[in-house]
C-alpha cells in the first residue's frame, strides 16, 4: 500500500490521538489513526507481564480476525448477528422517522465488513458514511467496495481505535449525525468503561446526535455458552488467532497449537470471558521479553457484556443520553436502541 502523506496534523498524548492524518491510498482517502507500533507492543507487553496475563480484544482484528468473525456471525450457535439483523430489517423504517435532521451523517464504530451498514443506507439515505475501525486495510478494502455498490454516497474512512479519541473529517463536522453502534461490541467494555465511550462518542457526534446501538441480553447460560463455543471450532480459531497476529506483528513465537480457547459465562459480573488456556508450562519470547506461562495458565483475552434493557439503559443515561426507542426481538435477547444525546 502506497500512501502520500497529504496533511499532517498528528499530535500523541499520553497514548491518545488527537489529530489524525489524511493519506491517499488507491484514490480513496483515509484518515489513520491507527496506532503506532511502539504503542501496540507497549500495550501488549504491559497486558502480558500483568499478574492475569491480559490480551485487549482489538488484538482480534487483524485481516484474518476480521473475517473470522465474519465466519462467527454465520454460525448457527451465533444468535446475535442475525438477532440483530432481523431487528434492523424490521424497525429501520421507524428510526427513519425519528432522525431530526436532514442531510445527516452515519458514523459507525467498528465497521469491518460493512455487511450491517448496506440495508441502513438503503432505508436511511444518509448524505455521508464513515467506517471508522483499527483494521486498516480491512477498512480500505471494505469502503472501496461500498463505493462501488453506493456511487452517490459520501463515504470517508477512518483508521481509529474506537476506544480512544479521534476526530471526524471535516466534510462531515457540519452535518447532523447518527452513530451506529451495532453487534453488541458494547459489551467487549466494563460497565465503566462502556460509559466512559458513551460519554467520548457524544463529545466526538457533537450537539444533538442521534444513535443506534445493539445490545446483547442476558439470557439462559447454555444459549450463551453455546454462542462462544461453537461446534465448528470457528471461534476457537478467532481467538487463537490473536496469537497468530501477535506473532506477526511483534514477531513473537506464540506457538498456537500449545494453547486452548475457553468461554464461560462469568454471572457475578454478567459477561462472556474468554481465554486462552497454556497446556504446558512454556516461555514465549515477545519484542524482545519473555513471557512464562505455568501449565494451565490462562490469559485473559474477551469480555462480553450481556444487558438487561433497564441495565443498559441506566448506564446511557449516565453517559448523557435518553433513549428515543426500545425494540427487542420476541424471545427479548436482543435490543435495539435509538438515543438522544
Ligand atoms: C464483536 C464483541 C460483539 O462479544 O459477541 C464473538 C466478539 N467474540 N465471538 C461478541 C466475539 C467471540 C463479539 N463482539
Amino acid at each position: 500500500l502506497s500512501c502520500r502523506s497529504l496533511a499532517i496534523h498528528r499530535h500523541t498524548f499520553g497514548e491518545k490521538y488527537l489529530g489524525g492524518r489524511l493519506t491517499r491510498a488507491e484514490g480513496s482517502d483515509l484518515y489513520d489513526y491507527e496506532p503506532e507500533a511502539g504503542i501496540f507492543a507497549a500495550e501488549v507487553l504491559a497486558g502480558l507481564q500483568q499478574t492475569v496475563k491480559t490480551i485487549a480484544p482489538k488484538y482480534f482484528y487483524d485481516e484474518r480476525g476480521s473475517q473470522l468473525f465474519d465466519a462467527i456471525t454465520q454460525l448457527p450457535e451465533y444468535y446475535p448477528t442475525r438477532t440483530e439483523l432481523a431487528l434492523f430489517e424490521r424497525y429501520l423504517p421507524e428510526v427513519r422517522q425519528q432522525l431530526v435532521a436532514q442531510p445527516f451523517c452515519v458514523v459507525e464504530y467498528g465497521s469491518g465488513s460493512n455487511k450491517k451498514i448496506r440495508r441502513g443506507l438503503d432505508v436511511l439515505q444518509p448524505a455521508a458514511y464513515v467506517p471508522v475501525d483499527i483494521s486498516r486495510q480491512y477498512l480500505l478494502d471494505n469502503a472501496r467496495q461500498l463505493k462501488t455498490d453506493f456511487p452517490e454516497l459520501a463515504i470517508y474512512p477512518v483508521c481509529a481505535d474506537i476506544s480512544a479519541s479521534f476526530t471526524l473529517p471535516e466534510e462531515v463536522q457540519a452535518m447532523q449525525k447518527l452513530g451506529f453502534f451495532p453487534g453488541s461490541s458494547i459489551g467487549n467494555f466494563t460497565p465503566a468503561e462502556a460509559i466512559e465511550f458513551l460519554q467520548r462518542l457524544r463529545d466526538t457526534l457533537g450537539h444533538g446526535a442521534q444513535v443506534l446501538i445493539g445490545v446483547d441480553a442476558k439470557k439462559s447460560v447454555a444459549v450463551l455458552e453455546a454462542a462462544y463455543n461453537d461446534a465448528a471450532g470457528v471461534t476457537a480459531d478467532f481467538n487463537l488467532n490473536a496469537l497468530q497476529h501477535l506473532n506477526e506483528q511483534l514477531q513473537a513465537n506464540f506457538k498456537l497449537d500449545q494453547f486452548a480457547h475457553e468461554a464461560h459465562y462469568n454471572d457475578d459480573l454478567g459477561c462472556i470471558q474468554m481465554f486462552l488456556r497454556s497446556r504446558i508450562a512454556q516461555q514465549v519470547e515477545i519484542g524482545g521479553a519473555v513471557i512464562e506461562f505455568a501449565v494451565g495458565e490462562a490469559i485473559h483475552t474477551e469480555d462480553s457484556y450481556k444487558y438487561h434493557p433497564d441495565e443498559f439503559l441506566h448506564i446511557a443515561q449516565q453517559a448523557g443520553f435518553t433513549k428515543t426507542a426500545l425494540w427487542q426481538d420476541p424471545d427479548a435477547w436482543y435490543s435495539l436502541f435509538l438515543m438522544r444525546a
